[in-house]
Protein backbone atom coordinates (compact mmCIF):
# COMPACT_ATOMS: atom_id res chain seq x y z
CA UNK A 1 0.00 0.00 0.00
CA UNK A 2 1.44 3.69 -0.90
CA UNK A 3 0.88 6.17 2.20
CA UNK A 4 1.63 9.61 1.92
CA UNK A 5 1.13 13.11 3.39
CA UNK A 6 -1.06 15.58 1.82
CA UNK A 7 -1.93 19.22 2.98
CA UNK A 8 -5.48 19.54 1.55
CA UNK A 9 -8.45 19.23 2.74
CA UNK A 10 -9.71 15.39 3.33
CA UNK A 11 -13.24 16.26 2.81
CA UNK A 12 -12.62 17.23 -0.21
CA UNK A 13 -14.14 14.35 -1.79
CA UNK A 14 -10.70 13.54 -3.42
CA UNK A 15 -10.76 9.61 -1.92
CA UNK A 16 -13.14 6.66 -1.90
CA UNK A 17 -13.46 6.88 1.58
CA UNK A 18 -12.62 9.61 4.28
CA UNK A 19 -12.16 8.29 7.70
CA UNK A 20 -12.32 10.45 11.22
CA UNK A 21 -11.62 9.30 14.20
CA UNK A 22 -14.36 10.28 17.35
CA UNK A 23 -13.69 9.77 21.03
CA UNK A 24 -16.40 8.24 23.16
CA UNK A 25 -19.64 9.99 24.24
CA UNK A 26 -20.11 10.24 27.96
CA UNK A 27 -23.53 9.30 29.19
CA UNK A 28 -24.59 13.29 29.44
CA UNK A 29 -26.65 14.55 26.65
CA UNK A 30 -23.20 16.31 25.06
CA UNK A 31 -23.22 17.67 21.78
CA UNK A 32 -21.19 16.51 18.58
CA UNK A 33 -17.54 17.22 19.36
CA UNK A 34 -16.36 20.22 17.65
CA UNK A 35 -13.48 18.27 15.90
CA UNK A 36 -16.22 16.62 13.85
CA UNK A 37 -18.57 19.82 13.08
CA UNK A 38 -16.90 19.86 9.41
CA UNK A 39 -17.46 16.08 8.54
CA UNK A 40 -21.34 16.83 9.85
CA UNK A 41 -21.50 19.72 7.32
CA UNK A 42 -20.10 17.83 4.77
CA UNK A 43 -22.66 14.77 5.67
CA UNK A 44 -25.78 17.33 5.61
CA UNK A 45 -26.35 16.96 9.73
CA UNK A 46 -26.48 13.02 9.09
CA UNK A 47 -24.17 12.76 11.80
CA UNK A 48 -24.94 15.11 14.19
CA UNK A 49 -28.66 12.75 13.87
CA UNK A 50 -26.77 10.03 14.07
CA UNK A 51 -24.94 11.27 17.14
CA UNK A 52 -28.35 12.30 18.85
CA UNK A 53 -29.76 9.00 18.80
CA UNK A 54 -26.48 7.38 20.06
CA UNK A 55 -25.98 5.30 16.69
CA UNK A 56 -22.85 6.64 16.68
CA UNK A 57 -20.59 6.54 20.35
CA UNK A 58 -16.99 6.94 19.68
CA UNK A 59 -16.55 3.59 21.38
CA UNK A 60 -13.37 1.68 20.71
CA UNK A 61 -13.65 -0.48 17.15
CA UNK A 62 -16.70 0.71 16.56
CA UNK A 63 -17.13 1.77 12.15
CA UNK A 64 -19.90 4.02 11.34
CA UNK A 65 -20.16 4.66 7.72
CA UNK A 66 -21.89 7.37 5.83
CA UNK A 67 -22.41 8.21 2.15
CA UNK A 68 -22.27 11.86 1.02
CA UNK A 69 -25.54 13.34 -0.13
CA UNK A 70 -23.14 14.93 -2.73
CA UNK A 71 -21.67 11.75 -4.35
CA UNK A 72 -18.49 12.38 -3.68
CA UNK A 73 -17.49 9.12 -1.60
CA UNK A 74 -17.91 7.80 1.81
CA UNK A 75 -17.11 8.92 5.21
CA UNK A 76 -16.14 6.69 7.68
CA UNK A 77 -16.22 7.62 11.94
CA UNK A 78 -14.17 5.09 13.74
CA UNK A 79 -14.10 4.73 17.25
CA UNK A 80 -11.60 6.19 19.71
CA UNK A 81 -12.20 4.67 22.79
CA UNK A 82 -12.52 7.29 25.44
CA UNK A 83 -10.73 10.63 26.01
CA UNK A 84 -9.23 9.83 28.86
CA UNK A 85 -6.69 6.98 26.97
CA UNK A 86 -6.47 8.81 23.86
CA UNK A 87 -2.86 7.68 22.99
CA UNK A 88 -1.19 6.28 19.88
CA UNK A 89 -2.23 3.16 20.57
CA UNK A 90 -5.93 4.01 20.50
CA UNK A 91 -5.08 5.37 17.13
CA UNK A 92 -3.33 2.04 15.75
CA UNK A 93 -6.17 0.05 16.49
CA UNK A 94 -8.83 2.82 15.19
CA UNK A 95 -7.13 2.84 11.57
CA UNK A 96 -7.04 -1.31 12.09
CA UNK A 97 -10.33 -1.35 12.45
CA UNK A 98 -11.63 1.03 10.00
CA UNK A 99 -8.69 -0.84 7.29
CA UNK A 100 -10.39 -4.42 7.91
CA UNK A 101 -13.48 -2.51 7.92
CA UNK A 102 -13.12 -1.48 3.94
CA UNK A 103 -11.70 -4.94 2.88
CA UNK A 104 -13.89 -6.18 0.00
CA UNK A 105 -15.93 -2.82 0.30
CA UNK A 106 -14.50 -1.26 -2.99
CA UNK A 107 -12.40 1.43 -1.22
CA UNK A 108 -9.23 1.79 -3.63
CA UNK A 109 -8.15 5.34 -1.59
CA UNK A 110 -8.39 6.26 2.16
CA UNK A 111 -7.40 9.38 3.57
CA UNK A 112 -7.40 9.89 7.29
CA UNK A 113 -7.61 13.59 8.57
CA UNK A 114 -5.17 13.94 11.37
CA UNK A 115 -7.18 17.05 12.98
CA UNK A 116 -9.60 14.15 14.52
CA UNK A 117 -6.88 11.41 15.31
CA UNK A 118 -4.26 13.79 17.10
CA UNK A 119 -7.33 15.63 19.17
CA UNK A 120 -6.38 17.76 21.70
CA UNK A 121 -3.98 15.86 23.58
CA UNK A 122 -1.63 14.05 20.82
CA UNK A 123 1.45 15.64 18.35
CA UNK A 124 0.69 15.20 15.08
CA UNK A 125 3.96 13.60 14.06
CA UNK A 126 2.64 10.43 16.90
CA UNK A 127 -0.70 10.83 15.40
CA UNK A 128 0.52 10.69 11.96
CA UNK A 129 3.11 7.34 12.38
CA UNK A 130 0.03 5.54 14.35
CA UNK A 131 -2.42 6.32 11.47
CA UNK A 132 0.45 4.41 9.71
CA UNK A 133 0.50 1.60 11.89
CA UNK A 134 -2.84 0.66 12.48
CA UNK A 135 -3.43 1.13 8.85
CA UNK A 136 -0.33 -1.11 7.11
CA UNK A 137 -0.23 -3.47 9.52
CA UNK A 138 -4.30 -3.86 10.02
CA UNK A 139 -4.37 -4.09 6.21
CA UNK A 140 -1.42 -7.39 6.08
CA UNK A 141 -2.79 -10.78 4.89
CA UNK A 142 -0.53 -13.78 4.14
CA UNK A 143 -1.34 -14.34 0.76
CA UNK A 144 0.91 -16.43 -0.63
CA UNK A 145 -1.16 -19.74 -0.50
CA UNK A 146 -4.42 -18.06 -2.06
CA UNK A 147 -5.88 -18.27 -4.98
CA UNK A 148 -8.34 -15.63 -4.25
CA UNK A 149 -8.49 -12.40 -2.52
CA UNK A 150 -10.69 -9.73 -2.19
CA UNK A 151 -9.19 -6.43 -2.24
CA UNK A 152 -8.22 -3.88 0.08
CA UNK A 153 -7.24 -0.48 0.30
CA UNK A 154 -4.78 0.65 -2.05
CA UNK A 155 -3.70 3.94 -1.15
CA UNK A 156 -3.41 5.83 2.06
CA UNK A 157 -3.36 9.41 2.78
CA UNK A 158 -2.83 11.29 5.54
CA UNK A 159 -5.01 14.81 5.26
CA UNK A 160 -2.93 17.83 7.26
CA UNK A 161 -5.77 20.37 6.66
CA UNK A 162 -4.82 23.98 6.93
CA UNK A 163 -4.05 23.29 10.56
CA UNK A 164 -0.75 21.26 10.24
CA UNK A 165 0.33 23.51 7.27
CA UNK A 166 3.88 24.65 8.93
CA UNK A 167 4.45 21.05 10.21
CA UNK A 168 4.19 19.51 6.89
CA UNK A 169 8.18 19.14 5.94
CA UNK A 170 8.45 17.42 9.35
CA UNK A 171 5.68 15.50 8.96
CA UNK A 172 6.52 13.77 5.95
CA UNK A 173 9.79 12.90 7.39
CA UNK A 174 8.22 11.44 9.86
CA UNK A 175 5.69 9.42 7.90
CA UNK A 176 8.62 8.62 5.54
CA UNK A 177 10.26 6.89 8.26
CA UNK A 178 7.41 4.96 9.72
CA UNK A 179 6.14 3.24 5.78
CA UNK A 180 10.06 2.52 5.70
CA UNK A 181 10.10 0.57 9.35
CA UNK A 182 6.12 -0.70 8.64
CA UNK A 183 7.38 -2.43 5.24
CA UNK A 184 10.40 -4.00 6.78
CA UNK A 185 7.54 -5.63 9.52
CA UNK A 186 5.28 -6.48 6.57
CA UNK A 187 8.35 -8.57 4.76
CA UNK A 188 9.72 -9.69 8.18
CA UNK A 189 5.47 -11.27 8.67
CA UNK A 190 6.12 -12.93 5.22
CA UNK A 191 9.03 -15.16 6.19
CA UNK A 192 7.98 -16.09 9.19
CA UNK A 193 4.67 -17.32 8.14
CA UNK A 194 5.84 -19.60 5.27
CA UNK A 195 5.63 -23.12 6.56
CA UNK A 196 8.45 -25.35 7.96
CA UNK A 197 8.87 -27.75 4.48
CA UNK A 198 9.37 -24.29 2.56
CA UNK A 199 11.70 -22.10 5.54
CA UNK A 200 14.38 -24.12 6.42
CA UNK A 201 17.71 -23.25 7.69
CA UNK A 202 19.15 -22.74 4.52
CA UNK A 203 15.96 -20.87 3.13
CA UNK A 204 16.66 -18.58 6.28
CA UNK A 205 20.17 -17.81 4.69
CA UNK A 206 18.91 -17.43 1.39
CA UNK A 207 16.88 -14.69 2.62
CA UNK A 208 19.65 -12.95 4.66
CA UNK A 209 21.92 -12.58 1.81
CA UNK A 210 19.15 -11.74 -0.21
CA UNK A 211 18.82 -8.40 2.24
CA UNK A 212 22.77 -8.14 1.95
CA UNK A 213 22.40 -7.68 -1.58
CA UNK A 214 19.97 -5.45 -1.37
CA UNK A 215 21.23 -3.29 1.45
CA UNK A 216 24.84 -3.53 0.42
CA UNK A 217 25.56 -5.92 3.90
CA UNK A 218 27.94 -8.26 4.71
CA UNK A 219 26.33 -11.59 5.36
CA UNK A 220 28.36 -14.82 6.57
CA UNK A 221 26.76 -18.25 6.46
CA UNK A 222 27.69 -21.20 8.49
CA UNK A 223 26.87 -23.80 7.35
CA UNK A 224 27.18 -27.67 9.01
CA UNK A 225 30.44 -28.47 8.22
CA UNK A 226 31.85 -24.72 9.48
CA UNK A 227 29.63 -25.08 12.33
CA UNK A 228 31.44 -28.60 12.81
CA UNK A 229 35.16 -26.90 12.44
CA UNK A 230 33.74 -24.21 15.16
CA UNK A 231 32.43 -27.03 17.86
CA UNK A 232 29.21 -25.31 18.07
CA UNK A 233 27.60 -28.50 19.70
CA UNK A 234 24.43 -26.82 20.45
CA UNK A 235 23.62 -25.98 16.81
CA UNK A 236 24.45 -29.60 15.77
CA UNK A 237 22.56 -31.11 18.33
CA UNK A 238 19.98 -29.49 17.75
CA UNK A 239 19.38 -29.66 14.27
CA UNK A 240 20.66 -33.30 13.76
CA UNK A 241 18.00 -34.86 13.52
CA UNK A 242 16.64 -33.35 10.75
CA UNK A 243 17.92 -33.48 6.85
CA UNK A 244 17.39 -29.91 6.64
CA UNK A 245 20.91 -29.16 8.42
CA UNK A 246 21.50 -26.02 11.08
CA UNK A 247 22.57 -23.01 9.85
CA UNK A 248 24.20 -19.97 11.82
CA UNK A 249 23.72 -17.01 9.91
CA UNK A 250 25.32 -13.42 10.62
CA UNK A 251 24.04 -10.11 8.75
CA UNK A 252 26.27 -6.68 9.26
CA UNK A 253 25.53 -3.18 9.30
CA UNK A 254 28.01 -0.95 9.39
CA UNK A 255 25.54 2.08 10.79
CA UNK A 256 25.31 5.92 10.43
CA UNK A 257 27.87 6.98 12.40
CA UNK A 258 31.78 6.42 12.86
CA UNK A 259 31.76 6.62 16.96
CA UNK A 260 28.36 4.07 17.19
CA UNK A 261 27.81 1.98 19.61
CA UNK A 262 27.87 -2.01 18.17
CA UNK A 263 24.52 -3.53 18.88
CA UNK A 264 24.14 -7.69 18.25
CA UNK A 265 20.80 -8.82 17.88
CA UNK A 266 20.16 -12.59 18.49
CA UNK A 267 17.52 -14.20 16.98
CA UNK A 268 16.32 -17.94 18.15
CA UNK A 269 15.31 -19.80 14.27
CA UNK A 270 14.01 -23.16 14.84
CA UNK A 271 12.13 -23.59 11.94
CA UNK A 272 9.91 -26.06 13.32
CA UNK A 273 9.67 -27.29 16.87
CA UNK A 274 8.52 -30.69 17.21
CA UNK A 275 10.11 -31.15 20.42
CA UNK A 276 12.42 -33.59 19.34
CA UNK A 277 12.53 -37.01 21.17
CA UNK A 278 11.00 -35.31 23.84
CA UNK A 279 8.08 -34.74 21.48
CA UNK A 280 5.55 -32.55 22.43
CA UNK A 281 1.73 -33.55 22.26
CA UNK A 282 -0.20 -32.85 18.34
CA UNK A 283 -2.33 -29.78 19.77
CA UNK A 284 0.73 -28.08 20.86
CA UNK A 285 2.85 -28.67 17.68
CA UNK A 286 0.49 -26.98 15.51
CA UNK A 287 2.04 -23.55 15.44
CA UNK A 288 5.56 -24.47 15.79
CA UNK A 289 6.67 -22.71 12.38
CA UNK A 290 6.96 -19.95 14.61
CA UNK A 291 9.69 -20.68 15.92
CA UNK A 292 11.61 -19.04 14.04
CA UNK A 293 10.09 -15.80 14.50
CA UNK A 294 12.86 -14.59 16.89
CA UNK A 295 15.34 -14.85 14.35
CA UNK A 296 13.12 -13.39 11.47
CA UNK A 297 12.91 -10.16 13.75
CA UNK A 298 16.42 -10.07 14.15
CA UNK A 299 16.86 -10.27 10.52
CA UNK A 300 13.58 -7.43 10.14
CA UNK A 301 15.59 -5.69 12.74
CA UNK A 302 19.02 -5.24 10.68
CA UNK A 303 17.13 -5.09 7.41
CA UNK A 304 15.48 -2.08 8.91
CA UNK A 305 18.66 -0.07 10.22
CA UNK A 306 19.96 -0.62 6.83
CA UNK A 307 16.96 1.07 5.62
CA UNK A 308 16.63 3.48 8.01
CA UNK A 309 20.57 4.06 7.63
CA UNK A 310 20.28 4.11 11.62
CA UNK A 311 23.45 5.62 13.67
CA UNK A 312 24.63 2.00 15.59
CA UNK A 313 26.25 -0.92 14.22
CA UNK A 314 23.82 -3.58 14.08
CA UNK A 315 24.89 -7.44 13.95
CA UNK A 316 22.34 -10.54 13.37
CA UNK A 317 22.21 -13.48 14.28
CA UNK A 318 20.31 -15.99 13.17
CA UNK A 319 20.59 -19.59 15.05
CA UNK A 320 18.48 -21.75 12.54
CA UNK A 321 18.00 -25.40 12.76
CA UNK A 322 14.90 -28.02 12.72
CA UNK A 323 13.65 -29.88 15.91
CA UNK A 324 12.99 -33.18 15.02
CA UNK A 325 12.90 -37.01 16.25
CA UNK A 326 14.63 -39.17 14.28
CA UNK A 327 17.84 -41.89 14.41
CA UNK A 328 19.91 -39.04 14.69
CA UNK A 329 18.61 -37.02 17.08
CA UNK A 330 19.81 -35.61 20.24
CA UNK A 331 18.46 -37.52 23.19
CA UNK A 332 17.64 -36.31 27.03
CA UNK A 333 20.89 -36.76 28.42
CA UNK A 334 23.37 -36.28 26.13
CA UNK A 335 25.98 -33.78 27.08
CA UNK A 336 26.83 -31.03 24.30
CA UNK A 337 29.71 -28.82 24.22
CA UNK A 338 29.01 -25.32 22.56
CA UNK A 339 31.15 -22.95 20.72
CA UNK A 340 32.79 -21.22 23.72
CA UNK A 341 33.40 -24.52 25.46
CA UNK A 342 30.77 -24.42 28.22
CA UNK A 343 29.02 -28.14 28.67
CA UNK A 344 25.02 -28.48 28.42
CA UNK A 345 23.15 -31.19 30.03
CA UNK A 346 20.57 -32.18 28.11
CA UNK A 347 17.43 -32.97 30.06
CA UNK A 348 14.58 -32.29 27.66
CA UNK A 349 15.09 -31.63 23.89
CA UNK A 350 12.01 -30.11 23.35
CA UNK A 351 14.31 -27.01 25.14
CA UNK A 352 15.99 -26.15 22.68
CA UNK A 353 15.88 -22.61 21.99
CA UNK A 354 18.50 -22.42 24.53
CA UNK A 355 20.92 -24.57 23.35
CA UNK A 356 20.80 -22.89 19.71
CA UNK A 357 21.22 -19.33 21.29
CA UNK A 358 24.47 -20.75 23.36
CA UNK A 359 25.87 -20.80 20.29
CA UNK A 360 24.81 -17.71 19.04
CA UNK A 361 25.31 -16.16 22.11
CA UNK A 362 28.89 -17.37 22.47
CA UNK A 363 30.05 -16.39 19.01
CA UNK A 364 28.89 -13.33 18.75
CA UNK A 365 30.37 -11.96 21.92
CA UNK A 366 33.30 -13.54 21.27
CA UNK A 367 33.82 -12.49 17.47
CA UNK A 368 32.22 -9.03 17.64
CA UNK A 369 32.73 -7.47 21.35
CA UNK A 370 29.29 -5.78 20.97
CA UNK A 371 28.55 -3.28 23.89
CA UNK A 372 25.26 -4.65 23.91
CA UNK A 373 23.36 -7.93 23.13
CA UNK A 374 19.65 -8.17 22.24
CA UNK A 375 18.21 -11.47 22.09
CA UNK A 376 14.85 -12.07 20.47
CA UNK A 377 13.25 -16.13 21.26
CA UNK A 378 10.08 -17.67 21.31
CA UNK A 379 11.76 -19.62 24.07
CA UNK A 380 8.84 -20.40 26.73
CA UNK A 381 5.24 -21.25 27.37
CA UNK A 382 5.41 -20.22 30.59
CA UNK A 383 5.92 -16.70 28.83
CA UNK A 384 1.93 -16.81 27.66
CA UNK A 385 1.08 -18.13 31.04
CA UNK A 386 2.70 -15.59 32.76
CA UNK A 387 1.88 -12.52 30.29
CA UNK A 388 -0.48 -13.31 27.83
CA UNK A 389 -0.59 -13.30 24.03
CA UNK A 390 0.30 -9.14 23.96
CA UNK A 391 3.22 -8.69 25.86
CA UNK A 392 6.75 -10.06 25.53
CA UNK A 393 9.09 -10.68 28.71
CA UNK A 394 12.32 -8.71 28.92
CA UNK A 395 15.12 -9.67 31.03
CA UNK A 396 18.41 -7.71 31.52
CA UNK A 397 21.06 -7.21 33.48
CA UNK A 398 22.12 -3.78 32.28
CA UNK A 399 20.10 -1.04 33.49
CA UNK A 400 20.31 1.51 30.55
CA UNK A 401 19.71 -1.01 28.32
CA UNK A 402 16.34 -2.51 30.01
CA UNK A 403 15.04 1.60 30.62
CA UNK A 404 16.07 2.00 26.96
CA UNK A 405 14.00 -0.72 25.61
CA UNK A 406 10.99 0.23 28.11
CA UNK A 407 11.21 3.37 26.25
CA UNK A 408 11.35 2.28 22.75
CA UNK A 409 8.27 -0.03 24.10
CA UNK A 410 6.15 3.04 24.81
CA UNK A 411 7.05 4.62 22.14
CA UNK A 412 6.59 1.55 19.80
CA UNK A 413 3.55 0.16 20.94
CA UNK A 414 5.12 -3.17 21.65
CA UNK A 415 4.10 -3.78 25.25
CA UNK A 416 7.49 -5.42 27.13
CA UNK A 417 6.91 -6.10 31.06
CA UNK A 418 10.22 -6.63 32.93
CA UNK A 419 10.97 -9.45 35.24
CA UNK A 420 13.72 -9.88 37.65
CA UNK A 421 16.66 -12.39 37.32
CA UNK A 422 18.55 -13.91 40.78
CA UNK A 423 20.86 -16.09 42.05
CA UNK A 424 17.73 -18.35 42.49
CA UNK A 425 16.92 -18.88 39.26
CA UNK A 426 20.86 -19.26 38.36
CA UNK A 427 21.23 -22.09 40.87
CA UNK A 428 18.46 -23.91 38.95
CA UNK A 429 20.37 -24.05 35.67
CA UNK A 430 23.57 -25.95 37.20
CA UNK A 431 24.59 -29.18 36.33
CA UNK A 432 25.76 -31.93 38.10
CA UNK A 433 27.75 -33.87 35.30
CA UNK A 434 27.70 -29.92 33.29
CA UNK A 435 28.08 -26.80 33.22
CA UNK A 436 24.59 -26.22 32.58
CA UNK A 437 21.45 -28.06 32.36
CA UNK A 438 18.37 -26.92 29.70
CA UNK A 439 15.90 -28.49 32.05
CA UNK A 440 15.60 -27.61 35.68
CA UNK A 441 14.40 -29.90 38.66
CA UNK A 442 11.75 -27.56 39.82
CA UNK A 443 9.20 -26.57 36.97
CA UNK A 444 9.09 -23.12 38.65
CA UNK A 445 9.96 -19.65 36.94
CA UNK A 446 10.00 -21.29 33.35
CA UNK A 447 10.76 -17.60 31.92
CA UNK A 448 13.15 -16.73 34.25
CA UNK A 449 15.32 -20.08 34.44
CA UNK A 450 15.81 -20.03 30.82
CA UNK A 451 17.53 -16.33 31.27
CA UNK A 452 19.63 -17.55 33.30
CA UNK A 453 20.93 -20.39 31.10
CA UNK A 454 21.14 -17.18 28.46
CA UNK A 455 22.92 -15.04 30.41
CA UNK A 456 25.86 -17.77 31.34
CA UNK A 457 26.73 -17.46 27.64
CA UNK A 458 26.73 -13.80 27.25
CA UNK A 459 29.08 -13.05 30.27
CA UNK A 460 29.75 -9.29 31.11
CA UNK A 461 28.30 -8.16 28.22
CA UNK A 462 25.34 -5.56 28.80
CA UNK A 463 22.78 -8.28 27.42
CA UNK A 464 18.70 -7.98 27.56
CA UNK A 465 16.57 -10.71 26.48
CA UNK A 466 13.01 -10.52 25.11
CA UNK A 467 11.29 -14.01 25.47
CA UNK A 468 8.55 -13.17 22.65
CA UNK A 469 6.36 -17.00 22.77
CA UNK A 470 3.27 -14.78 23.58
CA UNK A 471 3.17 -12.02 21.09
CA UNK A 472 4.93 -13.36 18.06
CA UNK A 473 2.19 -15.11 16.17
CA UNK A 474 -1.64 -14.66 16.59
CA UNK A 475 -3.92 -17.54 16.01
CA UNK A 476 -8.17 -17.65 15.60
CA UNK A 477 -8.04 -18.30 19.57
CA UNK A 478 -6.45 -15.72 20.61
CA UNK A 479 -7.34 -13.03 17.67
CA UNK A 480 -10.09 -11.60 19.67
CA UNK A 481 -7.63 -10.55 22.52
CA UNK A 482 -5.20 -8.97 20.46
CA UNK A 483 -4.90 -6.09 18.92
CA UNK A 484 -6.68 -5.29 15.55
CA UNK A 485 -3.27 -4.65 13.86
CA UNK A 486 -2.31 -8.11 14.77
CA UNK A 487 -4.06 -10.36 12.54
CA UNK A 488 -3.72 -14.27 12.37
CA UNK A 489 -0.03 -15.27 12.14
CA UNK A 490 3.21 -13.79 12.19
CA UNK A 491 2.87 -10.36 13.68
CA UNK A 492 6.87 -9.89 13.72
CA UNK A 493 6.58 -8.78 17.48
CA UNK A 494 10.00 -6.99 17.70
CA UNK A 495 10.89 -5.21 14.83
CA UNK A 496 9.23 -2.04 16.07
CA UNK A 497 10.21 -1.95 19.21
CA UNK A 498 13.78 -3.38 18.83
CA UNK A 499 14.37 -1.25 15.78
CA UNK A 500 12.88 2.21 18.16
CA UNK A 501 15.58 1.43 20.33
CA UNK A 502 18.38 1.31 18.08
CA UNK A 503 16.77 5.06 16.35
CA UNK A 504 16.34 7.02 19.62
CA UNK A 505 18.94 4.92 22.15
CA UNK A 506 18.24 4.86 25.79
CA UNK A 507 15.24 8.24 25.59
N1 LIG B 1 9.15 -23.14 21.29
C1 LIG B 1 8.81 -23.56 22.60
C2 LIG B 1 8.15 -22.47 23.43
C3 LIG B 1 6.80 -21.98 23.00
C4 LIG B 1 5.66 -22.54 23.53
C5 LIG B 1 6.66 -20.95 22.09
C6 LIG B 1 4.42 -22.06 23.16
C7 LIG B 1 5.43 -20.48 21.72
C8 LIG B 1 4.30 -21.04 22.27
C9 LIG B 1 10.05 -24.01 23.35
O1 LIG B 1 11.07 -24.54 22.60
C10 LIG B 1 9.63 -25.05 24.33
O2 LIG B 1 9.13 -26.05 23.93
N2 LIG B 1 9.86 -24.79 25.60
C11 LIG B 1 9.50 -25.67 26.64
C12 LIG B 1 10.62 -25.64 27.64
C13 LIG B 1 10.53 -26.69 28.71
C14 LIG B 1 10.70 -28.06 28.13
C15 LIG B 1 11.62 -26.40 29.71
C16 LIG B 1 8.22 -25.21 27.28
O3 LIG B 1 8.02 -23.99 27.43
O4 LIG B 1 7.39 -26.04 27.62
ZN1 LIG C 1 10.81 -26.66 22.25
ZN1 LIG D 1 11.11 -23.91 20.61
Amino acid sequence: MKFAVDRRDALAGSVDIAVSGLTERGEKDEPLPRLLVKEDEVLGGLLAAAWKRREVKGRKAEVTTFHRPDGRGRILLVGLGPKANHDAEAVRRACASAVKALKGKGARTVGFRLATFAGESLASEIATRAIADGTLLGAYEFLRYRSTAEAGVEEGTVFLGPEHGREEAALRRALDQEVTLLETVIWTRDIVNLPADTATPERLAEEARQVGKEYGLKVTVLDEKKLEELHCGGLLAVGGGSVHPPRLVIVEYGGGARSGKTVAVVGKGITFDSGGISIKPAASMQDMKFDKAGACAALGIVRAAAALKLPPKVIAVMACAENLPSGTSYRPGDVVRTYNGKTIEVLNTDAEGRVVLADALGYVVDKYHPDEVIDLATLTGAEVVALGDDTAALISTDEKLAKGLLGASATSGEPLWRMPLTDFHRELVKSDIADVRNHTELTVAGVLTASAFLESFVGKTAWAHLDIAGPAYTTPSTRKWQPPYQPIGATAFGVRVVTTYLRDGTA
